[in-house]
């Protein structure tokens, strides 16, 4: 199974699935990342892992219709099987999703449904919930409300602040990428009626 990460960011997620990947019996190989942002610390750290990069800028385009369609473009010359939102912090555009339909999967630092869309942490914090952590889903057009392929939860600390929770949640992310990806990549998590089911609880 090919997999294609985009990144935005310093790329902790996509560092985790690379490591991951690089395990002989890891079911899928990382054939190439794509940030949005040229400077991304990503890049550097999947350069270094010797994984074929490319940047696609969306301040050289016009319109997210024109940004999408050089993803797109960029994304195929690498053949992917699966797409891998890892920090990615643009908005998609539901032609470019629909493309991609039951190929490309997110993952999103909330225990969804709850705090959709950014700064979660300090949402979760404000909401005084007990527990919080994080989400692989697969991407649909509505913004992080598609099935949800596997979630982990973290405790929410007396003390905690934003930075103590992120961090956490973090960790907890980065176990829970490669474990979603290797259920997806192995079709042992599948799309059936809408919703993602699992054939055994670890793959
Ligand atoms: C992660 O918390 C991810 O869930 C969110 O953005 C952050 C990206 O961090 N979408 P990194 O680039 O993977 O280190």
């Amino acid at each position: 199974v090919r997999v294609a990460i985009l990144v935005s960011g310093r790329g902790s997620n996509m560092a985790a699935l690379i490591d991951a990947a690089a395990e002989p019996d890891f079911p899928a190989e990382i054939v190439a990342v794509i940030s949005n942002r040229p400077n991304a610390g990503a890049l550097a750290i999947a350069e270094r892992a010797g994984i074929a990069t490319a940047v696609v800028d969306h301040k050289a385009f016009p319109s997210r219709e024109a940004f999408d369609a050089e993803l797109d473009r960029a994304l195929r010359g690498f053949a992917p099987d699966v797409v891998c939102l890892a920090g990615f912090m643009r908005i998609l555009t539901d032609g470019f999703i629909a493309g991609w339909a039951g190929r490309m999967i997110n993952i999103h630092p909330a225990l969804l449904p709850s705090f959709k869309g950014l700064d979660t942490h300090a949402r979760a914090l404000e909401a005084g919930v007990k527990l919080h952590g994080c989400t692989v889903h697969v991407v649909t057009p509505e913004m992080d409300s598609g099935p949800i392929i596997a979630q982990a939860a973290v405790p929410v600390l007396d003390g905690d602040d934003e930075d103590t929770l992120a961090a956490r949640v973090l960790a907890a992310e980065h176990r829970l990428y490669p474990r979603a990806l290797r259920l997806w990549a192995t079709g042992a998590a599948r799309l059936a009626d809408g919703r993602v089911i699992t054939e055994s609880a670890e793959a």
